[in-house]
């Protein structure tokens, strides 16, 4: 199981130790939350953020776009240096040319579905893509309650996956905790965010990381 600690928790006026505190605790990913006020209700963050991160690790900088017309954006944050780029598929009305673009750059091409759109949206579009990531909140918040429906709704991600041959990552965000790892786990995720439950661990990235760990077993 990966592990990608989202940034979006983490104490930005000392971004470069946090992500190299996770970088050091056993991160695999670094999960960057790009939100633009419109798409979903919270602003974030951009590029100069995630080259900040870029110059604080080695490690993927996964990359997600909760932006209205993401396209606009996709050559920033390859500059920037991110390795995952992941729109949403609310966002993106020609999404097979929007996948086809971030590969173009060299990345890898991420498609995320909110917690109301069904996982058969990506079925057409999985020769594109490399990570599926399933929101287990509504994107816009950090430290909102996992939405219990998620997991099952893993377990048919998989399933669609599996059927198709495909080898894309399947994502977990929204919500992850000690509490629910192990069961996202055995759905057939293989790539978890989480958030407060690293970065508001009482022990910092490393508690938090030793946590999801210990869980997973
Ligand atoms: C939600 C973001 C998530 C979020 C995760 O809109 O996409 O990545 O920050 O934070 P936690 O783990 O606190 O739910
Ligand atoms: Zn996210």
């Amino acid at each position: 199981m990966k592990l990608a600690p989202s940034i979006l928790s983490c104490d930005f006026g000392r971004l470069a130790e946090e992500v190299a505190a996770a970088h050091e605790s056993g991160a695999d990913w670094i999960h960057v939350d790009v939100m633009d006020g419109h798409f979903v209700p919270n602003l974030t963050l951009g590029p100069a953020i995630t080259a900040a991160a870029r110059k604080a690790t080695r490690l993927t900088l996964d990359v997600h776009l909760m932006i209205e017309a993401p396209d606009r954006y996709l050559a920033a944050f390859a500059e920037a240096g991110a390795d995952v780029l992941t729109v949403h598929h609310e966002a993106c009305p020609h999404l097979h040319r929007t996948l086809q673009v971030i590969r173009e750059l060299g990345l890898k091409a991420g498609v995320a579905l909110n917690p109301a759109t069904p996982v058969e949206a990506v079925r057409d579009v999985l020769d594109l893509t490399d990570l599926v990531l399933v929101m287990s909140v509504n994107p816009g918040f950090g430290g909102q309650a996992f939405i219990p429906a998620s997991t099952g709704k893993v377990r048919r991600a998989r399933s669609l996956l599996d059927a198709a041959g495909s080898p894309a990552e399947l994502e977990v965000d929204g919500g992850v905790d000690a509490g629910n790892a192990a069961a996202l786990a055995a759905a057939g995720a293989t790539v978890l965010v989480a958030g407060s439950a690293v970065f508001g661990h009482p022990g910092g990235a490393r508690g938090g990381i030793r946590a999801l760990r210990q869980a997973l077993g």
